[in-house]
């Protein structure tokens, strides 16, 4: 009896201490935290000193300082815009002193993030700029607490956001274009002699963020500037997932080296909105933008944004194919997500109140899509499978040819308002080659917004 609890309490002694060395091969073999593929959707936030300028060609706004140095980038456009709006005497970090932040109210962002349905937050604590969203010591000069605003907005915000019931998560920038410290690292190009900027602000400041605030998701950037071994990925890596606070919950992406994007760490995230409108056989995301940017470009017109439908269509695309969709959202510089931002985010959660059992928690189907226009999750439990529909037929009859029904088969529209109050089962037809649905045609108010979602049950 005495040996059986020594073996017992020896086993649990050797799954808790489970260490995970510095290797890729050690760090790829950490199964990914469940509660990462249940939820699906997340909020991505892009807020910094570039949230004052608030300007691009077209592009990333996140990059103005970049933009502004390296005028061939963007054909002037920053440049030029800067020397009229502020004089080429205004620098950069002059902007520190309008990133004012007056209306910032984390609860409010916390509330509205929640209502959106997404389950988890991913906030820039560092961008490529090196200014920090927290009282960093490696960046005493160039934090939102000591300069700025004077607020800890990733304390603020993950205490908010945490109270919510949602995951908080952490952007970080490897490298800072401007640190004098990795500037004379990098000095020797791809293959740098020194790893100072690395030991003395790196891995100090990415340790500071885990420890202080213990994020569930680190979303590192960055990473193609130099080779994981340079930036020591997986030296941290090994601490996060061996020794911290969070090892048993923290989940990070591919982007810890420039040998590492969709190869090594832990789900993949390809390029900036990137949707391969395939299954993938690694866990995967999609960071996607409403606009162009990812950081508050005050110029993108309200046509720039793509509205609840395509924003709807890429996130239900990316989860039959197994990713998670990570919506990007970019606050000014008082501190205000831009009310059409707010306005999709609303609109995607009262889809979601309505859709949820198709999304949350689901998984990839055997088929993915049989057109564009209609696309397949399953839940594994129950094998229900959810039929996303893009486009009705205008004579309610709806040809779904990769689900093999039988006698028992139903199929109801979710959110679809009958007389009564009770789901109906919608009219059907079943054989080998597939099922033929007839949506009743009833009065435009009555039906569910934006995706149609057709619940089948007992099909193959
Ligand atoms: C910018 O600074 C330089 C050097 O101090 C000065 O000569 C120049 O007049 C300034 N330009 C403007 C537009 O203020
Ligand atoms: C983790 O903690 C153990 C035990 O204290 C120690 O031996 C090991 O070196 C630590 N690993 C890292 C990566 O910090
Ligand atoms: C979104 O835009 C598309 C055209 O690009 C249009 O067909 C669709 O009805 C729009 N959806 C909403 C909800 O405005
Ligand atoms: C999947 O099916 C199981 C069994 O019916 C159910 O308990 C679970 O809630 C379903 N999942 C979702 C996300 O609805
Ligand atoms: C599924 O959608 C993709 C992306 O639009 C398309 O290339 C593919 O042909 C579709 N599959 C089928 C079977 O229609």
């Amino acid at each position: 009896m005495k040996l059986i609890i020594f073996l017992i309490l020896l086993i649990c002694n050797i799954i808790k201490s489970q260490q995970y060395g510095p290797t890729w091969a050690q760090i790829n073999s950490r199964p990914l935290p469940g509660w990462y593929d249940e939820v699906k959707f997340g909020i991505f936030i892009h807020f910094g000193i570039y949230s004052v300028p608030a300007f691009a060609n077209d592009g990333y706004a996140e990059w103005y300082w970049y933009t502004l140095n390296n005028p061939s980038s963007d054909g002037g456009a920053t440049q030029r815009y800067h020397e009229k709006e502020f004089g080429a005497n205004f620098t950069y970090q002059d902007f520190v002193s309008q990133f004012n932040c007056r209306f910032f109210d984390s609860d409010e962002w916390a509330s509205i993030i929640e209502k959106s349905g997404a389950k988890y937050v991913v906030l820039t604590s560092k961008h490529h700029e090196g200014y920090t969203l927290w009282k960093s010591e490696q960046s005493w000069n160039w934090n939102s607490v000591e300069t700025g605003p004077g607020i800890d907005i990733v304390g603020e915000l993950t205490k908010s956001v945490k109270n919510m019931g949602l995951h908080m998560g952490l952007y970080h920038s490897l490298f800072e274009w401007y640190n004098p410290l990795y500037v004379a690292d990098a000095e020797t190009g791809k293959n740098p002699k020194t790893q100072v900027y690395v030991d003395e602000i790196l891995m100090k400041q990415l340790k500071d963020i885990v420890t202080t605030y213990e994020p569930e998701l680190i979303w590192a950037d960055g990473d193609w500037m130099q080779l994981s071994k340079y930036w020591k990925s997986t030296e941290f890596l090994s601490w996060l997932y061996s020794n911290s606070s969070v090892k048993d919950t923290v989940i990070v992406n591919d982007r810890w080296g420039s040998e590492c994007r969709d190869k090594n760490g832990g789900y993949y995230t390809g390029s900036d909105n990137f949707n391969p409108y395939k299954i993938q056989s690694h866990k995967w995301e999609n960071c996607a933008t409403i606009g162009y940017s990812y950081g508050y470009d005050e110029f993108e017109k309200a046509t720039d944004y793509q509205n609840v439908s395509e924003l709807l269509v890429d996130f239900v695309t990316t989860i039959s194919c197994g990713g998670n969709f990570l919506l990007d959202i970019g606050p000014d510089a008082q501190g205000t997500i831009p009310n059409n931002m707010v306005d999709r985010l609303l609109q995607i959660g009262s889809w979601l109140s309505i859709n949820s059992e198709s999304v949350y928690g689901s998984s990839p189907w055997r088929v993915q899509n049989e057109t564009f226009n209609i696309w397949y999750t399953t839940n594994t439990t129950n094998g229900n499978v959810y039929a996303f529909v893009f486009e009705l037929p205008d004579n309610g009859i709806l040809k779904l040819s990769d689900p093999i029904g039988n006698h028992k088969t139903k199929a109801t529209l979710l959110g679809l308002k009958s007389e009564n109050g009770v789901t109906v089962s919608l009219p059907l037809e079943s054989n080998k080659h597939g099922i033929t649905l007839h949506v009743p045609l009833v009065a435009p108010q009555d039906y569910p917004p934006y995706v149609y979602v057709f619940k089948l049950t007992n099909v193959k």
